[in-house]
């Protein structure tokens, strides 16, 4: 990794509901650096999401944050808490440091306004730029997406589905931030346009140098576009290593059932496991590690020992209690005929 962007330290969100406290981040500490894609990886409900609003602080009751660190570079290379900035000093950070793509971006236009008043909305809220300079960003912005600025002026309706998701990062681009969530950026859209605007993504990331936070529940097009990939289970980050090497050479049995779980394109043939269980329920949680029920290796250790992440290669992290580096869990490979 290179020098970090972002410190993300010991985070935790909780939800207050009816039934308690249910605390949906655990104790989550990971880096993104200048210029990578990390990925976010883990099943639904697992607190990927509740990460990213809490990141760009824009997390609503009943979720709160309850702990945590979040450091952030500025200009000079200086990392700041951004948990510390008042709620004035996050308006003004928020979307000129750091924008983020919403989980269901088609719908995070406003239908009834033309998308110039969308861009120059943004743009003058957080620039001393006047309404004819803004326009001309706009302009410049829905090209960079590889839109045709005489569009400005059309409602959303009337762009396709991925015109549209290019219009919401072309908005995440306006202040040229240094880190970019994008949370579930192209689920709605079919693989070949989804395919094409990550490659769009990966272009102007390597153009502007921006970071990016990728969360998605698409394995293998999160593999191809990150450099490095965190999982999560139940809360917590289990297991943090390359891109190349997580799913080939898991820590942990949960990144294994995951990478069992999808059929590679190019890889050998291997049997799809799946995982069998269900996910923890939040308001139970046991002594040990979480995935103690679902795990085919749980021992007693497991059932008893908390299981912070640790360092088990160079540049490869689990939280397993049973993972010992240089044995990494192999996959079931089937004979190709
Ligand atoms: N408003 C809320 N009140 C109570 N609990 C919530 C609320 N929003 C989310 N949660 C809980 O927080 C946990 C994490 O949810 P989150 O949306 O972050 O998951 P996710 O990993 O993004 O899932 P998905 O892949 O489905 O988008 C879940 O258990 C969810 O039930
Ligand atoms: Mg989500």
């Amino acid at each position: 990794m290179t020098t970090p962007q972002i410190s993300i330290r010991n985070l935790c969100v909780d939800y207050i509901t009816a039934d308690g406290d249910v605390r949906a981040v655990n104790d989550v500490s990971f880096d993104i650096g200048k210029g990578e894609v990390f990925g976010l990886a883990g099943e639904s409900g697992c607190g990927k999401s509740t990460i990213a609003f809490a990141l760009m602080r824009l997390h609503k009751p009943p979720a709160f944050i309850s702990a945590g660190e979040v450091y952030f570079a500025d200009e000079n290379g200086k990392m700041n808490d951004i948990m510390q900035l008042s709620d004035g000093e996050m308006t003004v950070f928020r979307w000129s440091q750091m924008s983020m793509v919403f989980q269901s971006a088609m719908n995070a236009l406003n239908p009834v306004i033309p998308i110039v008043d969308q861009f120059t909305d943004v743009i003058m809220r957080h620039t001393d730029k006047n309404k004819y300079e803004a326009v001309k960003r706009a302009e410049q912005l829905l090209q960079i997406v590889d839109i045709h600025p005489n569009r400005l002026s059309d409602y959303p309706h009337q762009f396709s589905g991925g015109m549209r998701q290019r219009l919401v990062i072309a908005i995440a681009l306006a202040l040229n931030p240094k880190l970019i969530i994008m949370d579930e950026p192209t689920t709605a859209l079919d693989v070949v346009v989804q395919r094409e605007i990550l490659q769009k993504i990966y272009a102007l990331k390597e153009e502007f140098g921006f970071s990016i936070l990728f969360i998605t529940h698409d394995l293998s097009l999160m593999v191809e576009f990150s450099d490095r990939i965190g999982i999560m289970y139940s809360g917590q980050l289990i297991e943090v290593a390359s891109a190349q090497d997580i799913l080939k050479n898991p820590y942990h049995p949960y990144t294994h059932g995951l990478g069992s779980s999808f059929p590679s394109l190019t890889g050998p043939k291997a049997a799809l496991i799946g995982i069998p269980g269900n996910p923890l329920n939040l308001l139970d949680i046991p002594t040990g590690c979480r995935f103690q029920a679902r795990c085919p290796r749980v021992e007693e250790v497991c059932r008893t020992t908390a299981n912070p992440l640790r360092q088990i290669e160079a540049n490869h992290m689990s939280n397993c209690h049973l993972a010992v580096a240089g044995e990494a869990i192999k996959f079931v490979e089937l004979e190709t005929a």
